[in-house]
């Protein structure tokens, strides 16, 4: 089987995107020695050769972190270059979607929007991995992550061995769906003191867009939103 695959993170190989692949990979080719092509979208012209491996691939899995609970534009770039393929070629078509905060949910939007893809693309849906809570593999102990680096594992496995994403693998991914109340206070509180937002603060600051933070350049004009009221 042919597996190709597409990472959306604009932090490339430095990024978690790439862990999880990783392993899902690894699995991958421990059943299957077929071919494996992978691709990154971070520059016009990766997209552009990624867009063309798209129309050749038979199994494809695009795979990137939840940005402001949506996909990095990046990756909705490459999305509208792409063709449909040609359904008779039974091209299959599935998902990755992982963020740093835990609960699986925020994800469920952008899997709906991934749900009716494939179609559109003229291709069979495997489905969509969610996982949360991933950020915290760049500074919490290793041993915390060993089951799910293990499930993206099994993963890659049942992907070479069935060419499907196996779904009690998807949903031990998932794990947290919404967070426990107890959870929600501890964040409730961390905002109310000034700290959840101190990193985020503090990044944007050095980006030059603190000031900007509440812009909504996508909100209607006042004078559009006049007309629909
Ligand atoms: C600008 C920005 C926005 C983010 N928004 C979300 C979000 O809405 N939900 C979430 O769970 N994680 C969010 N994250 C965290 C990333 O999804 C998380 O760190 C992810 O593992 C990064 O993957 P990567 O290293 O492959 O880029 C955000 C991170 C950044 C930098």
């Amino acid at each position: 089987m042919q597996l190709t695959v597409f990472r959306g993170s604009p932090r490339t190989k430095r990024g978690n995107t790439e862990t999880l692949v990783g392993d899902l990979i690894r699995g991958f080719t421990e059943v299957d020695g077929g071919s494996l092509d992978v691709h990154y979208l971070n520059t016009e012209s990766r997209r552009r050769e990624a867009a063309e491996a798209f129309a050749r691939s038979e199994v494809a899995l695009i795979a990137f972190p939840l940005y402001v609970h949506a996909m990095p534009g990046i990756v909705m770039t490459w999305l509208e270059m792409l063709e449909p393929v040609d359904p008779g070629r039974n091209v299959k078509l599935g998902f990755i979607v992982q963020g740093g905060l835990p609960e699986a949910r925020q994800s469920r939007f952008v899997e709906a929007f991934l749900e009716r893809l494939p179609a559109r693309l003229g291709c069979e849906y495997l489905g969509t991995v969610i996982r949360g809570g991933v950020e915290a593999m760049q500074f919490a102990p290793a041993f915390l992550f060993r089951a799910m680096h293990g499930a993206f594992v099994d993963l890659g496995r049942e992907l070479a061995a069935s060419g499907q994403l196996d779904r009690q693998i998807i949903a031990r991914l998932a794990s947290t769906e919404t967070l426990s109340r107890w959870r929600c206070g501890f964040y409730n509180t961390m905002k109310a003191l000034g700290i959840a937002d101190r990193s985020w603060n503090r990044m944007m600051k050095k980006n030059g867009c603190l000031a900007e933070c509440f812009d909504r350049p996508y909100a209607p004009a006042p004078e559009d939103a006049g007309d629909r009221a």
